[in-house]
């Protein structure tokens, strides 16, 4: 590990600050006060041709949230239960829902969960939480009776 001593570190800033000096000298002779004052106001300046909106870039990189429910019904589970492919009761059915409606929601969570029959778990989608499935779940059958 490099460790500077304090005369050492002393020295270093000596010429950082000569060197900023210096610099005053030759752009433009005004006084350190002011040229610190430009140096930490161009830090929040936008510069033409950069991208000026870091707060939104990091916004949009972050992970989304949990997905409604409505949202994770139409990018999965719509594939079958909106065209009652392989025999998924389909959405809006009611009479199809009915019978399944009297098992409880708390069956119906479990079944969309860990799969029934030709219903595979978590309807396929993998990444999907319990709150995305459950909420699914409840979409599904809230249209559907
Ligand atoms: C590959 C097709 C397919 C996908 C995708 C699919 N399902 Fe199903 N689902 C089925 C089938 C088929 C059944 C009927 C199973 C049976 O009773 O034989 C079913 C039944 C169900 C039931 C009733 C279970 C019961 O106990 O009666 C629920 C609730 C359900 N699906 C929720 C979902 C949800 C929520 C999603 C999306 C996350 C989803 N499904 C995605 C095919 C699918």
């Amino acid at each position: 590990m490099i460790t500077f001593k304090p005369a050492v570190l002393s020295s270093l800033l000596a010429g950082v600050i000569l060197s900023l000096g210096s610099l005053a000298v030759v752009a433009s002779h005004d006084s350190d006060e002011s040229i610190v004052t430009r140096i930490s106001a161009a830090g929040s300046q936008c510069i033409e041709g950069e991208d000026c909106t870091p707060e939104v870039a990091v916004v949009a990189a972050a992970p989304a949230g949990p997905r409604s429910g409505e949202d994770v019904y139409a990018s999965g589970c719509a594939a079958c239960h909106d065209s009652g492919a392989a025999g998924a009761p389909k959405f809006g059915d009611v009479a199809a829902w009915s019978p399944r409606v009297d098992k409880g929601i708390e069956k119906l969570f479990s079944n969309a969960w860990y799969g029934y029959k030709a219903m595979p778990a978590k309807g396929m989608c993998k990444k999907c939480s319990e709150d995305e499935i459950k909420d699914a779940v409840i979409h599904l059958v809230d249209n559907s009776k």
